[in-house]
């Protein structure tokens, strides 16, 4: 079930076909084998929230570890489930809100690459996924989250293209904002997927990322329950943090022992 700050056109089939030419799976910018160093240790089940096609998930898998995904997009899911059958994998796959699915101490870490949580608009929602992803945790689980650096404009994306024959796929930026109060970059991405110079399927896309200074998020984690928290930049282990850093890759882990008090709210105010 969809919540009311995702709306399923978001990740839509022209979307999926150009992430997919874009960042197939295995494509990383040295995420994947970061994040494959910082699972090393794990032997438990691992939860990919937003696990769309696949792109760090079946390298995982690949690597020994048992992954489960769930996202919001069906075409984005139904995706990553063609890639794992041509690879002779099988893992749980669910349409899911990360701000919704909890399986209760199911989980050895929680894992979410691409700055993927920054889709979540504001504090509340960020506090819920936060909130799943603790509860999903087993006791002295480890949450692994990748956060995108604040912008201070929306520059528009020049026209971005890729051939395959017959078809020709565009991207384009119609329009681009930066909400400073709210710290928020809103873009409104044009798809288009072309044949023989004639427009075959349009689709359009509300790109919008949800911005954090390190303390904001940092804060944010502590506010849940996390502990441990460290964070590194550009998936490098002695990279400290700047505001020029590409990505910032936060860990944290649930305490050895949760004691909820009885009647406590699931999710903060
Ligand atoms: C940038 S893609 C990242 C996919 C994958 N993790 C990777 O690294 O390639 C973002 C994904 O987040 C999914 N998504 C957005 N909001 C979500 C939500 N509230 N709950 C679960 N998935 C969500 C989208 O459908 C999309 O597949």
């Amino acid at each position: 079930m969809l919540s009311g700050n995702q709306m399923s056109w978001e990740y839509g089939t022209l979307a999926t076909e150009v992430y997919e030419l874009e960042k197939p799976v295995g494509h990383t910018s040295a995420d994947i084998e970061y994040y494959t160093g910082l699972l090393a240790d794990i032997s438990g089940p691992i939860l990919e929230p937003a696990s769309g096609t696949g792109r760090v998930l079946i390298p995982l898998l690949q690597a020994g570890h048992q992954v489960e995904g769930i996202d919001t997009s069906p075409q984005m899911l139904a995706t990553c489930r063609q890639h794992c059958r041509k690879r002779g994998l099988d893992p749980v796959l669910r349409e899911a809100d990360m701000t919704v699915f909890v399986q209760l101490a199911a989980y050895a870490a929680v894992v979410l690459p691409a700055g993927s949580i920054a889709l979540l608009h504001g504090r509340k929602a960020t506090l819920q996924a936060l909130t799943c992803f603790r509860d999903s945790l087993v006791p002295g689980g480890s949450l692994f989250v990748d956060l995108p650096v604040p912008q201070s404009a929306a520059e528009p994306e020049a026209l971005r293209y890729w051939w395959r024959d017959p078809y020709l796929w565009t991207r384009q930026t119609m329009h681009s904002e930066h909400d400073s109060a709210a710290n928020q970059t809103t873009r409104f991405l044009r798809y288009d997927k072309w044949e023989d110079g004639t427009l075959r399927i349009t689709e359009l896309q509300r790109f919008r990322l949800q911005y954090w200074s390190c303390k904001e998020f940092e804060n944010m984690l502590v506010e849940v329950g996390f502990t441990n928290t460290q964070v590194t930049a550009d998936y490098k282990d002695a990279s400290p943090p700047r505001a020029r850093s590409g990505v910032w890759t936060f860990q944290a882990t649930t305490p050895a022992f949760t004691i909820r008090r009885r009647g406590a709210p699931a999710f903060p105010n």
